[in-house]
């Protein structure tokens, strides 16, 4: 039986719950959170032993369980990280990675030296729709790709984001670090490319230190080129993310279900319906597999988690 323990039992963690219910011998057996009502809700859905302090959880149980799931504010991701590492457990962090750059390095270099995994979670490779065009790209039909362009317009300031989400110190930024990073996850996915040059501007939200809206310009190491355009009201809601190749398109239509319209050069675009299966569910059970099989290789690294990172505080120019 693979032993999980839960740091978090906020929004993000029910679905890692309910990923935890299509994986057999597997579970989630401690959990931890400040807040009572939300600890409860996942100690009553899994069956955990619920903690209120994270360090007593894994002082106690770090001999028996294979993984930490770190699913807390930004700010408290390179804290908890490192004491699970330096307890000898396996972690898998939510996205994004940490605050900046040195943040994320620390992390790195924390887990290397206690020899133990670190998955960020990333999940962009894990979404049917994304895993159908990759596909599609992969295939070599549709040409080579060279271009990409993301628009997400959404509610960004609401009442019901938590309010560390709009505070730079526990956030790390706004729209840009905590979508911008699905965005860039998605370019990093389909190109196999690291992000090279990015720059943008950003417009900070009324009294906040955050921002509401992004537009940058991004070259992959690979040549590709994108753009990322997030705006954190919803006048006109859209989520499309489109890859332009040589030979074809393909466009990923979030906001209207989990589809994707295709075509070649001069033909009519297709439809293709995708799975309705969350992309944390597939993500999780990938997880349990390199723990299972013994050889606790993480598929989205730290390295991984710092391009993104380290791209975001470029927009800011935070980081050069
Ligand atoms: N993969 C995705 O698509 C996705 C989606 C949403 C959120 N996230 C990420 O998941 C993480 C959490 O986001 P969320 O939306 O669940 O936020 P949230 O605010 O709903 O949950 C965070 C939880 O941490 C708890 N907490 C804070 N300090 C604590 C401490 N010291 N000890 C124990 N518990 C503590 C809070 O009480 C809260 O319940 C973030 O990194 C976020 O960016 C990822």
């Amino acid at each position: 039986m693979i032993k999980v323990a839960l740091i978090g039992c906020g929004k993000i963690s029910s679905g890692h719950v309910k990923a935890f219910e299509t994986i057999e011998d597997a579970a989630i057996v401690a959990a931890c959170d400040l807040a009572e009502q939300s600890l409860n809700a996942v100690c009553e859905k899994t069956g955990a032993k619920p903690y209120t302090d994270y360090k007593k959880m894994i002082d106690e149980l770090k001999d028996e369980i294979d993984l930490a799931i770190i699913t807390l504010p930004h700010g408290l991701h390179g804290e908890a990280t490192c004491y699970c590492a330096e307890r000898g457990v396996d972690v898998f962090l939510e996205k994004p990675m940490g605050l900046d750059s040195e943040d994320c390095r620390n992390m790195i270099e924390c887990c290397k030296k206690c020899g133990v995994m670190l998955w960020v979670g990333h999940l962009q490779r894990y979404m049917p729709i994304n895993v159908f065009a990759k596909e599609l790209i992969d295939s070599g039909e549709y040409g080579e790709l060279v271009g990409f362009t993301e628009t997400r317009n959404g509610e960004y300031f609401t009442e019901s984001r938590p309010r560390w989400f709009t505070t730079k110190a526990m956030s790390g930024g706004g729209i840009s670090i905590n979508l911008g990073a699905h965005t860039l996850d998605k370019l990093k996915y389909f190109t196999g490319a690291n992000i090279k040059t990015i720059f943008g501007g950003i417009h900070m939200h009324e009294g906040s230190d955050c921002e509401d809206a992004v537009q940058a310009f991004i070259e992959m190491d690979n040549g590709v080129v994108g753009t990322m355009n997030l705006i954190g009201y919803t006048s006109a809601h859209a989520y499309d993310t489109i890859l332009y190749l040589t030979n074809g398109e393909i466009r990923i239509r979030s906001e209207i279900g989990n589809s994707v319209e295709y075509c070649k050069k001069g033909e009519p675009f297709q439809l293709k319906e995708c799975d309705h299966v969350p992309g944390m569910t597939y993500q999780m059970q990938d997880v349990i597999r390199v723990i299972r099989d013994g050889s606790r290789k993480s598929v989205v690294t730290g390295e991984y988690g710092l391009d993104i990172i380290h791209a975001v505080k470029r927009i800011y120019k935070e980081e050069q």
